[in-house]
């Protein structure tokens, strides 16, 4: 008899199997109980009936309560009214642990996430038995498939995954969202983003990317921001922003159809309107310039209740769902103003007002699932810009030497997995996508 898994159940199709797992949930007859039975890989019936197991088997059945562990053998049947296809009639039933529940007892109140609705502050605050629900699982192993195909999708084009730290010495993005750490006698700060280093690894290895977790002291609450998030950095010699934008539109499109052939059950546990995503896989991509973006907006005039923009300003997420809103698929908004981006950004040959930057903004109002540049590979306009930044030049030595020494061209971008997540999964909030989220007021479980 062979000890199987859920996902592998219909190569033993009339064949006795063990299972081992958890119940999910239960219904129950006299002469029946029909187990929702999970194992981690999935969720099948296992019908208990009296008649076939006895009365002490079926005792143990009627005892089990929510996610008790248990490990069930019985013969595998095909059952066309099931998803899964196939059901498991027991023969017998083995208690690991049984979950206590007496309804007078403090003590034995039984597992604490009930089929009924829970706010969500009670479900982040269980965050580690929420990942149990069947909606958590989904989501989840669809963000196991997006950090599969982000690898493939680089591994089969020649990058070279180049791990960059997490302990640096100064900013990348912007001095307002620093964690800071003890570092022996000096400071230190979690990394925001591994590009600076990812462009030392460009130039050595002609195209590369880094994928770690990166961190930002956000202070506000939204929907769509971590304190601690996973980012994907490519980053490329010799390309321009033109090119950058091409890469960025291929690798969005082989993720969304990987996700799109290998993830539909979880898509449908998380009633996801697929036809939504499968435009996302035809490319180009539309592409709106910085001003085009700004005149829409001014167009769309007070329809909408957002902070009015100058020229100069940055998006904020209004702004942003309303230009998505107007394309089918995701939009690049690209050259924003200098004086609106990082330092690190090379300005536009045809109007140094503007850089060679990019966003790309998701559907459905998802907002901003990528943000890329090519960068200033001039050694004094970067130098000035470090400075004019008021970046502790010092800290910055080893990166202007990558403009004395064989510099070129080079660009790159980087996308945060879990805004990607969100929109694939079409869940309203970012808290959702990561195992255990951290946030502005949440560092606990
Ligand atoms: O636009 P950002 O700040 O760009 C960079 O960090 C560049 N150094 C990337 C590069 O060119 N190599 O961040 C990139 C992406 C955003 O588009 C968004 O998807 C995600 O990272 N992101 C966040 N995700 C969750 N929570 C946050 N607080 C995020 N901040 C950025
Ligand atoms: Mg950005």
């Amino acid at each position: 008899m062979s000890v199987v898994y859920i996902e592998n159940i219909a190569d033993y199709e009339e064949k006795e199997v063990t299972l081992k797992g958890w119940l999910y949930n239960k219904r129950s007859s006299k002469k029946l109980h029909f187990l929702q039975f999970r194992d981690g890989t999935g969720i099948i019936q296992v019908i208990v009936s009296r008649d076939d197991t006895g009365e002490e088997m079926f005792a143990i059945a009627e005892s089990l309560t929510q996610e008790s562990s248990f490990i069930v053998t019985g013969i595998v049947k095909k059952d066309s009214r099931s998803k899964i296809g196939f059901e498991i009639h027991a023969s017998s039933i083995e208690s690991v642990q049984m979950i206590e529940y007496d309804a007078d007892d403090p003590q034995k109140q039984g597992y604490p996430i009930t089929p009924k609705e829970h706010g969500t502050a009670f479900l982040m605050e269980n965050r580690h038995l929420w990942l149990r629900s069947r909606q958590q699982w989904a989501i989840l192993r669809i963000r196991h498939s997006v950090i599969r195909a982000i690898r493939d999708f680089f591994d089969n084009r020649g990058f070279i995954l180049f791990d960059t730290p997490i302990l640096t010495p100064a900013a990348c993005e912007g001095t307002s969202t620093l964690f800071e750490v003890d570092y022996y006698d000096k400071k230190a700060y979690l990394t925001q983003s591994g590009q600076l280093y990812a462009e030392a690894g460009a130039i050595a290895f002609g195209k590369v990317y880094c994928f770690g977790p990166t961190f930002r002291a956000e202070k506000s609450k939204t929907r769509r921001h971590l304190t601690e998030f996973w980012m994907v950095e490519p980053e490329v010699a010799y390309i321009t922003l033109k090119e950058d934008m091409e890469l960025a539109e291929q690798f969005v499109a082989y993720i969304v159809k990987y996700i799109l052939e290998t993830r539909t059950p979880e898509l449908e546990i998380l009633e996801r309107d697929i036809s939504k995503l499968q435009s996302a896989t035809e490319l180009p991509y539309p592409r709106v310039h910085y001003n085009d973006a700004l005149k829409m907006i001014e167009e769309a005039g007070d329809k909408i209740e957002w902070d009015k923009l100058n020229w100069g300003d940055d998006f904020g997420s209004p702004h942003e769902t309303y230009i998505a809103g107007q394309f089918d698929k995701p939009v690049f908004i690209h050259r924003f103003p200098v004086i609106t981006k990082s330092f690190y950004m090379q300005p536009d040959p045809e109007d140094d007002k503007y850089s060679m930057s990019m966003d790309l903004l998701a559907p459905e109002g998802y907002g901003e699932i990528i943000g890329g540049s090519q960068r200033v590979h001039d050694h004094d306009l970067l130098m000035k810009r470090i400075k004019d930044h008021n970046l502790p030049l010092d800290s910055f030595q080893w990166y202007l030497d990558l403009r004395k020494y064989g510099s070129v061209p080079h660009a790159g971008f980087g996308l945060g997995v879990e805004r990607f997540v969100t929109w694939i999964c079409g869940i309203p909030h970012i808290r959702q996508t990561i195992p255990f989220p951290r946030m502005l007021d949440r560092i606990y479980p």
